[in-house]
């Protein structure tokens, strides 16, 4: 596997988004996801991303069998800042969000969230401490500088935010060095391809591309809504919905016909797009299947060319909003 940095450590440059593992895509099976946790080390993918919200807590608690063994392999990256658990927050009277989370993030509830994200993953420290979503009601100054603390203290090496404008990324930056930007990009979502990316490149920041593979779509296993379970969370997803499905399965017709010019899996060449698009660019592709985390390993291996970069690039832009319209006020705030 070829590494790239993420702050001062080398990662494989294909990482493990490990939320489908408990949460949003179908049925946990913890005993497979477990396998996948152990093969992923040996295929040099040890940069793996987790969250206090997946699973509300529960994906956390799974990652601790995990890392038992072997922490000082993983680069262990998790976030604070939507919080279900309406005790532990002091923004009581905020509507919560569709997905029934609301956002804080107070000095307060950092200093609490990081401990509760410790000792669900029996861990000392993390690698990475991303804020989930930006809030709105607190200076970023305030909550950087919060999490700025964490590092002096020890309980976290580097810091990070998700789905962060252009601004708020260069506020936190002048606080406290900012590791690692994550937010969703892949093929079919490039919101931020022209001012986050090169920004981050500008500042020596790493991109953490979420969902490269639109969320599995991108692999041609999903040609309908009928494919995904009842409680699956992309069928509140507007790009899910039957005729964005429809219209945005032209993506993938080229995204397959790439794939097989390559002898490769669409998934594959996705992520070897994703990979093209920058030297600080880290995807980290979720799955809890052995199967697909070999595959998504081997994508480092495919070399696009530059006319199939320039093709893949050219495609229309998705149908559909990426999120439903409430949790879209939570991004590039
Ligand atoms: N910061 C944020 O706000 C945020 C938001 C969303 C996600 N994330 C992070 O990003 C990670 C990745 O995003 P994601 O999981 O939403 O989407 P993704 O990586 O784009 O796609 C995951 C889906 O694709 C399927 N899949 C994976 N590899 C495949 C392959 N080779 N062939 C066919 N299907 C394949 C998975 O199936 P199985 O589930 O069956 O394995 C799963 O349904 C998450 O795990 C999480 O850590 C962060």
């Amino acid at each position: 596997m070829k590494q790239r940095k993420i702050a001062n450590s080398l990662v494989g440059e294909i990482g493990l988004g490990c939320m489908g593992m408990s949460w949003a895509y179908g049925s946990p099976d913890d005993e497979e996801s477990l396998k996948v946790l152990s093969r992923a080390l040996e295929l040099g993918v040890n940069h793996w991303d987790t969250a206090d919200l997946y699973g509300a807590g529960e994906n956390e608690k799974l990652l601790s069998h995990a890392l038992k063994s072997v922490r000082d392999q993983v680069f262990l990256a998790t976030k604070f800042g939507n919080v279900y658990d309406r005790s532990l927050t002091s923004h009581q009277d905020l509507v919560a969000s569709q997905a029934g989370w609301i956002v804080d993030g107070t000095p307060e509830y950092v200093r609490k969230s990081i401990d509760l994200s410790l000792s669900r993953l029996q861990v000392d420290y993390v690698d990475l401490y991303y804020q989930h979503r930006v809030d709105d009601r607190v200076p970023i100054e305030e909550t950087v500088g919060a999490m700025a603390e964490l590092v002096k203290s020890g309980k976290v090496k580097a810091l990070g935010l998700s789905e962060a404008s252009v601004e708020t990324i260069r506020r936190a930056h002048a606080v406290h060095p900012i590791a690692a930007v994550q937010s969703e990009f892949s093929l079919w979502t490039r919101d931020y391809h022209d001012d986050v990316i090169p920004l981050c490149k500008e500042l020596g920041i790493a991109f953490v591309p979420y969902s490269p593979l639109g969320r599995g779509f991108l692999t041609g296993q999903i040609k309908s809504v009928n494919d995904l379970a009842d409680n699956d969370w992309r069928r509140m997803s507007p790009r899910f919905e039957e005729e964005n499905l429809r219209k945005n399965l032209q993506i993938v017709d080229i995204v397959t016909e790439i794939a097989a010019d390559h002898e490769a899996k669409p998934a594959q060449i996705a992520l070897a797009w994703v990979l093209s698009q920058g030297e600080h660019l880290t995807p980290i592709p979720g799955t809890k299947r052995l199967k697909y985390l070999e595959e998504n390993a081997a994508s480092s291996e495919v070399t696009l060319t530059e006319k199939e970069i320039a093709l893949l690039s050219s495609v229309v832009p998705a149908a559909g909003m990426r999120y439903p319209e409430g949790s879209m006020s939570f991004v590039n705030r």
